[in-house]
């Protein structure tokens, strides 16, 4: 307790963190934070979590796909990672007759697990600091606006020469990638082998690795599996290779044991995985503008366009299978930014970080160092000066490119032009056929004229209210001059009129296609002027980047010198981190607790078979009923289903490995409370809660409901 205490204690004087806050950078964990992870319980060594010589618990957690984590689980490489991280995978193997969405899908030998061309399955197999090598090179830059810097192309191309041709040919499947941290203070260089043959082994039914759906996303108390079973397939040697039946399952460097001991309130935990994005050095001017308007806009318009969606997806079951990735994938983040602006607004973000700032001034000029005074002012002033712009791009983002679909026809319609014009038969015949794709690759199955139609009404109506006249696309100016300011019948007019308005009049242009028809084509032309529009915003806002980029980098190094940098933690930027912390619930009222863990009973009171979202598999009914848990139960007739922890964790963090004191998997992440995700911008002790699923429902899903059992003999299985 005491040495607690005086850990405690000299944290608050040298160091502005949390004691649970932080996505520390692992070369740099024995020196900032292992004293305090063993003080939290962690059992185990620094070299067993990372280790630049030898194999440790970071060579078993890899970056699945393109945004996820994922963890190997077994000596023939199994991975785990969220049933959300799989759902492309899942999508993809499903049809009428084998729906694997729906029903879920195990294979029972590994003959049977199933390609999937395009994932790739990342492992780190080594990272140093090289800060002193790119500042070097830096300096043969003398372009003042230059933001090679910060420029990923720029530092991928250092590193390759740092690396060597030669050695990337003699290594199969290695890449090397030089990123850039603390606003480009520090670099470090990352050697990754990628896997590119991962098959699918298992996934749950949606009703149970999606359980809750959109209603509960971002939200505790939570009852999902979200998780799904691959496996990483190497040649013979071990070595990346690209599908192929010869392959054989990977021997990985390290796979991780799994505990059935279960988690208790206050448990240490760890979580390792790849965050994509935070924003702890907004100063107080971010912070507001953040709010007022890159949340703002997105609740505002995602609010109008949602409400439309949902009423025509409850009108119709067609139209709900249609939307019903659109629309989650829109709640997502729009719930996301509701729980921002709350946790920006209770918890006074912009006072703590002008406090933050105000030290700095202090100790700047204290200390006679000019350039960070200079530098907070030079951020008070751009974002002072690209209000307006960033108000209009965002709007013109969230209203029109991303709300409205039909924005996204093929446009770039010239060289079918010219074709006509010119005569030229052979030129005419393959640009038909590229715009005939176009079209059919935007009116896809999941289109509906009638949504967008709908939609684009509201959202211009919600545009043209917001956006003053002479800043909108030139081309909305048809609106007031042909149709009197009535939006509905300009909308009306374009799905009427426009080639790509209905299937019927994109065949008759088709049949007959002429250069009149596309050049006066009125949802080409407004398409055209929303990139246009898009571009110039673009271009404008692009002015303030190099000048801003620059003045983020002095502040962070201010903070970095004023606290000592072993004190900090660069924003995520989905390079490999550890967070840690303890199971814990969490009062998000007044008189209201929630505890840590859930439990299949909630799956039972939340059940409605008439709501989709939360349907509960017979099967599964059938094992409550009966509390047929095995060993995966918590012995009071309770199986356990998901847990919380005070882990920072954020977006890409989505199917981390958590870890107990002694190392091993007792969970995998995949979400965080909607009060929690202000943790992006400044970490929330009493909020913040990762979202795991317990390890333990996860193999009473494959052992019991599944009866793919057989897989967990190939796991090491901690009951001691
Ligand atoms: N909120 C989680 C994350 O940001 C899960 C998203 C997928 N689940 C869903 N119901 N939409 O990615
Ligand atoms: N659900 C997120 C993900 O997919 C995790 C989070 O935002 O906490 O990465």
């Amino acid at each position: 307790m005491k040495r607690l205490l005086s850990i405690g204690l000299s944290l608050l004087l040298t160091s502005p963190v949390w004691a649970d806050e932080g996505m520390w950078l692992l070369p740099l964990l024995k020196q900032q934070k292992f004293p305090e992870m063993q003080a939290l319980g962690l059992k185990l060594q620094d070299y067993d979590i990372y280790s630049p010589d030898s194999a440790s618990i970071k060579d078993a957690v890899v970056i699945f796909g393109g945004g996820c984590t994922g963890e190997v689980v077994s000596p023939d490489g199994l991975v785990l990672t969220n049933h959300h991280c799989g759902y492309g995978q899942i999508q993809q193997h499903s049809s009428v007759e084998h729906d694997y969405l729906t029903d879920g899908f195990w294979a029972m030998t590994r003959a049977e697990e199933l390609p999937n061309p395009g994932l790739k399955v990342t492992f780190i197999d080594k990272i140093e600091d090289v800060t002193e090598y790119v500042l070097e090179e830096l300096k043969k830059d003398t372009d003042p606006n230059s933001m090679n810097y910060l420029s990923p192309a720029y530092l991928n191309g250092l590193a390759v020469e740092k690396t060597g041709e030669k050695y990337l040919q003699d290594h199969p499947g290695t890449e090397v990638e030089i990123k850039a941290f603390y606003g480009g203070n520090k670099y470090y260089m990352f050697t990754k082998k990628i896997y590119p043959d991962v098959r699918l082994v298992g996934a749950p039914p949606s009703s149970i690795g999606k359980f809750g759906a959109d209603t509960d996303n971002w939200m505790w108390p939570r009852h999902a599996g979200d998780f799904t079973v691959f496996r990483i397939y190497a040649d013979v040697n071990g070595n990346p290779a690209e599908y192929s039946e010869s392959n054989v399952p990977l021997r990985p460097k390290r796979w991780l044991k799994i505990s059935l001991k279960g988690v208790q309130e206050n448990d240490f935990a760890m979580m390792m995985g790849f965050p994509g994005r935070t924003n702890k050095y907004y100063t107080s001017w971010e912070v507001a503008e953040r709010r007022d308007i890159d949340n703002t806009v997105r609740i505002n318009v995602r609010e109008i366009r949602q409400q439309v969606m949902l009423e025509e997806m409850l009108k119709d079951p067609v139209v709900r299978i249609q939307y019903f990735s659109k629309y989650a994938g829109s709640t997502n983040a729009y719930k996301n930014s509701i729980g921002s602006n709350w946790a920006i607004n209770k918890r006074n973000f912009e006072e703590v970080k002008r406090e933050e700032q105000d030290k700095l001034l202090v100790w700047a000029a204290r200390m006679n160092k000019p350039e960070y005074k200079e530098a907070l002012s030079v951020l008070e002033q751009i974002v002072k000066d690209r209000k307006d712009l960033r108000f209009r791009s965002w709007m013109l983002d969230e209203a029109i490119s991303r709300g409205i679909e039909f924005t996204r026809v093929p446009s770039s319609v010239e060289g079918l032009s010219t074709a006509i014009r010119q005569k030229d038969t052979e030129t005419r015949k393959n640009e038909l056929e590229r715009l005939k794709n176009g079209y059919e690759r935007f009116a896809d199955k999941d289109y509906s004229p009638v949504v967008d139609a709908k939609v684009a009404k509201v959202l211009l109506k919600e545009y043209r209210r917001l956006i003053p006249a002479d800043k909108q696309p030139a081309y909305f100016s048809t609106i007031d001059k042909q149709f009197k300011g009535d939006v509905d019948a300009f909308v009306d007019h374009l799905f009427k009129s426009s080639i790509f308005g209905s299937e019927d009049n994109f065949r008759k242009f088709y049949q007959h296609p002429s250069v009149k028809g596309l050049e006066n084509d009125p949802m080409i032309l407004f398409a055209q002027a929303v990139q246009q529009e898009k571009q110039a915003l673009a271009d404008a806002l692009k002015d303030f980047d190099a000048a801003y980029a620059n003045a983020h980098r002095t502040y962070v190094r201010g903070l970095l010198e004023m606290y000592g940098d072993q004190a900090n933690f660069p924003d995520a930027n989905f390079s490999l981190r550890l967070t840690y912390g303890q199971v814990k619930g969490y009062a998000p009222r007044d008189a209201v607790y929630y505890d840590c863990q859930t439990t299949l009973e909630g799956v039972m009171e939340k059940e409605d078979p008439d709501n989709w979202e939360f349907v509960v598999p017979e099967r599964l009914k059938e094992l409550y009923q009966a509390k047929d848990y095995g060993q995966y139960g918590l012995g009071n007739g309770r199986m356990p289903v998901n847990f919380c922890a005070t882990t920072h964790s954020t977006g890409g963090n989505s199917g981390s490995p958590v870890l107990n004191a002694n190392g091993e998997l007792i969970g995998i992440n995949f979400d965080r409370n909607w009060e929690g995700v202000g943790g992006d911008i400044q970490y929330l002790p009493d909020y913040q809660r990762s979202i795991i699923v317990d390890i333990r429902y996860v193999l009473f899903i494959i052992d019991k409901y599944a009866g793919a059992g057989y897989l967990l003999n190939e796991m090491d299985l901690m009951d001691q």
